[in-house]
């Protein structure tokens, strides 16, 4: 059974069993400070469980794309070294919202397992919770009850909180659950040592496949367990598990999820990847493939996690999740690196095998290979580049390290500012025969941590629920202005930011956060007070309003007022942005998608993918574009609620790594037309006029557009004009500004030709006189000499005294327009005979005047600051030649 296969047959299982199918949520997530990437099949609908939104379906199934790598789920260091964890893996789940619970969801996955897929029932384990007392959950008798109508009793294991008690992660909905583990070992082996000893302690072929969570808690701040207003299952299967079992192998990597990348890599590496039924010995050779093997499975592993990730919109960067996604490339990099001896960048190369393989289920990663490609292939070029800095920095502090062990804080310093990876670090010095003084650099790496931590520490409390079973609606598109009670109030308290107070409404008019485009600002006035609101934020399905103070009475009945002047100028971005991504796409054409967005009162930022810097031309072309959409008083067209297939089929744009629902939104002016919650203009007129300020890179195919509109360009142009305005004044009011600094700019040509001539007439006069002021020491003619003459006079003038002879060596200096200069000519001979280096003599002379420069040894010149200290320098001059 394909792998394809194996995920068709479980999506079809649940849709028969009255479950909706969905797609998978993006891998990044955008609302929920909580959790940087979705990490569980759950994480999407998280709201659902709280009972702060209700789903479309009661019964729901799919296959979630997870990363495990940060956070409470973090499995990164760990992959490679076994067969089976992951960092990205798909997630089969299957959800029931407040409708089935343990007797169906145990049955259907019995079913599932046995007589779909038919794993043998002798291979299968399950375990229960056997309750916690501290917490108050008793021993899950239901769940024992129904799986011993399956299932012989010694096939069923109790487990503690740690294996048996799910929660997402330190706050949130969580519950008991019932795993399902699969027994892969050969037959000799099953009857030596019992498979049910083996659950839970980390054998590569006894392996966890299904866990079957019975959500019925939260787990709130402050460590407590809260019950949930209904009850509801969670399921995840690891699908690359499933495949192994279902494809009679015992290592995920050896399954057709993961061999077509390993033959890639094999190709390109001249390697050979050894299956998991290779028995490796105790030999060196066994060691190395060993090595190999390991290195093998973290890169065709890694480039899975980067790959999806840059499609769902996240690039590689230096901090949050771009941080992370960067770290995992780094480590597939060097791995590649160390154990496969790829010196140049060939992670890219296997983007196009991933695309080919699951490009048809997600086809996000077809649609986007180039550009996953490219920005893997920079990533990979410029940390090879830091790899080989490194490497010669190491070398430096290798050679001054005195005896073998090597500062852990130089280590410290290699990892933190180059991203030199500390495991390479010991490995070279392994190889040198050098110790590395780990302590010393865990105690750096601890320092940093607690430094970044208490930087980045917010404590949040739990919610103070004022009127319970409220779900929040926004009503911002229709009103800016509303009467609405205060639902619940959270304190918040960070370094950043200090005490901050979140206010959940009934219903609100405050935008929050998103599409790129700011949260709104306002006020809630009610008849005693007004509070301000600083930014409004949205937490999943809540709409948070940040304040610094909350109301006296919180209780009391607000208006929540806007402010509209904000709003408004950021509307006016959001819809130019809107025009702009239109334009880009018929001047520069269809591969221009939207890669990152901000729309703010003062400007838009735009990011897009496209291969090349944008000429004078287009830019002018995009600005005219959107200038004449601008002038043809496009009226909003607003869609609300339309189902996504029809707004799509009708030309609408939508955005890799965006979740929409069934029904959307859509924002059309004229021909443009996109998918967008965001608040726009009610007519493109209101734009008044749109100016690109800046263009430039910020990644690997992806540019990067600054532009402004309305009282910002007026802005713009009222500074010009000021500047133009001084420029005029300045050349005394001219008719003709232009024709003024042109002529201006002649006569200057003009007077430059002339000194030039004048200082050639004085360098000859000088040399005249000179010539006979030389001295003969030690068989050298030497002079040095103060004159009245600019640097580039001194440098014709050391050049004509210079070809005097072939022994000569002059030191000159000047002090031209007070800036003291020395210039030292020595000929050619006497740096070859007699060792002499004119950089050397003018970096010793020129701290006499506070200077120092270089140049070759036969010419240098040092610049200073001290006029005083000529006299010094020249005095000295004259132990160089004695
Ligand atoms: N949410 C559960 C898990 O991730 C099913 O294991």
């Amino acid at each position: 059974m394909t792998s394809q296969d194996v995920r068709k047959q479980f999506l079809d299982f649940f849709a028969l069993k009255g479950h909706l199918i969905v797609p998978s949520a993006p891998i990044v997530l955008k609302d929920d400070p909580t959790l940087m990437f979705n990490n569980s099949g759950m994480a999407q609908f998280k709201e659902y469980f709280l009972g702060n939104a209700t789903p479309k379906s009661n019964r729901i199934a799919d296959t979630q794309k997870c990363l495990r790598v940060s956070g409470k789920h973090n499995d990164l260091e760990d992959v490679g070294f076994d067969t089976y964890h992951h960092t990205m893996f798909e997630m089969l789940g299957n959800w029931s919202f407040g409708d089935y619970f343990k007797k169906e969801a145990i049955n259907w996955a019995w079913e599932l397992l046995t007589e779909v897929y038919k794993i043998p029932k002798e291979n299968l384990y399950v375990s229960v919770f056997e309750g916690n007392p501290e917490e108050n959950v008793p021993f899950d008798q239901e769940a024992w009850d129904i799986w011993k109508g399956l299932i012989d009793e010694d096939r069923i294991i109790l487990g503690n909180k740690k294996d048996n008690f799910w929660e997402m992660g330190d706050q949130g909905p969580c519950g008991p659950c019932s795993e399902i583990h699969v027994d892969l070992r050969p037959e000799a082996e099953k009857s030596q040592v019992s498979g049910k000893s083996l659950v839970n302690n980390d054998h590569p072929q006894v392996v966890e496949i299904w866990n079957n969570v019975f959500m019925e808690f939260n787990r709130k701040a402050d460590g407590s367990l809260e019950k949930l207003p209904a009850q509801h299952v969670d399921t995840g299967m690891g699908f690359e598990r499933l495949c192994m079992a279902l494809q009679g192998k015992t290592s995920n990597y050896d399954t057709d999820v993961f061999t077509p990348l390993i033959e890639k890599v094999e190709q390109i590496t001249g390697l050979k990847y050894t299956t998991n039924d290779v028995i490796l010995n105790d030999s060196e050779e066994s060691e190395e493939q060993n090595k190999t093997n390991i290195a093998i499975r973290v890169v065709v592993d890694h480039v899975r996690a980067v790959a999806f990730a840059i499609a769902d919109g996240q690039l590689p960067s230096n901090t949050g999740a771009g941080y992370v996604i960067r770290r995992i490339l780094r480590r597939a990099i060097r791995y590649g690196f160390t154990f496969l001896n790829t010196k140049e960048p060939f992670i890219n190369q296997l983007v196009a095998v991933l695309a080919n393989q699951m490009g048809e289920f997600f086809p996000e990663i077809k649609s986007q290979q180039q550009l996953v490609t490219n920005v893997i292939r920079e990533e990979e070029a410029s940390f090879l580049r830091t790899l080989d800095q490194g490497l010669q920095l190491l070398e430096n502090v290798v050679a001054e390290t005195k005896g073998s062990t090597v500062s852990g804080t130089k280590a410290f310093e290699l990892y933190d500012t180059f991203g030199f990876p500390i495991d390479l670090t010991a490995l070279i010095l392994r190889e040198k025969g050098f110790e590395l003084d780990e302590a010393g650099f865990n105690a750096a790496m601890q320092a940093q941590k607690a430094r970044s931590r208490a930087a980045s520490e917010v404590s949040t409390e739990d919610w103070s629920v004022l009127i319970p079973g409220n779900i929040e609606t926004f009503v911002g598109y229709d009103q800016s202005e509303r009467d609405v009670k205060i639902t619940r109030i959270r304190k918040i308290d960070s370094k950043k930011d200090g005490v901050l107070y979140q206010i959940v409404l009934d219903n609100t008019p405050f935008y929050p956060e998103g599409g790129g485009q700011v949260g709104d600002k306002g006020t809630l006035v009610s008849a005693n007070e007004t509070i301000e609101i600083i930014d409004t934020k949205k937490e999943n399905n809540l709409i948070l309003h940040f304040a610094k103070k909350l109301p006296e009475n919180v209780n009391a009945s607000f208006t929540a007022k806007v402010n509209q002047d904000l709003r408004s100028l950021s509307s006016r971005n959001h819809s130019a942005t809107h025009l702009m991504h239109q334009a880009l796409r018929s001047i520069l054409g269809t591969h221009v998608e939207q890669k990152g967005s901000l729309v703010n009162p003062n400007y838009l930022r735009f990011d897009f993918s496209h291969f090349a810097k944008m000429t004078e031309t287009e830019l002018q072309q995009v600005e005219d574009f959107v200038n004449a959409r601008i002038q043809e008083q496009l009226p909003l067209i607003e869609r609300r609620n339309i189902p996504i297939q029809q707004a799509l089929e009708e030309g609408a744009m939508a955005l890799f790594g965006e979740k929409y629902g069934d029904n959307v939104r859509a924002i059309k002016f004229g021909e443009s037309m996109e998918l967008c919650g965001g608040i726009h203009v009610k007519n493109t007129a209101e734009i008044w006029y749109f100016k690109i300020v800046s263009e430039g890179a910020v990644a690997a195919g992806i540019r990067r557009i600054e532009a402004i509109t309305s009282d910002a360009v007026k802005a713009h142009f009222a500074s010009y004009e000021n500047i133009l305005n001084d420029v005029k004044t300045a050349l005394k009011n001219p008719q003709d500004i232009l024709k003024a600094v042109h002529s201006m700019q002649e006569e200057n040509t003009k007077l430059a030709k002339q000194i030039e001539a004048l200082v050639k007439d004085k360098v000859k006069n000088l040399k005249a006189g000179l010539t006979a002021e030389i001295q003969e020491i030690n068989g050298i003619q030497f002079l040095a000499k103060q004159v009245d003459l600019n640097p580039e006079g001194a440098k014709d003038l050391a050049y004509e005294l210079g070809n005097l002879g072939k022994n000569v060596f002059l030191v000159l200096a000047t002090a031209d327009e007070e800036k003291p200069m020395l210039t030292c000519y020595i000929s050619k001979e006497l740096v070859a005979d007699k060792n002499l280096n004119a950089g050397q003599v003018v970096r010793e002379l020129g701290k006499f005047i506070q200077g120092g420069g270089g140049g070759q040894p036969f010419f240098a010149t040092a610049g200073g600051k001290n006029i005083a200290g000529i006299q010094n320098a020249l005095e000295k001059a004259v132990e160089f030649v004695k």
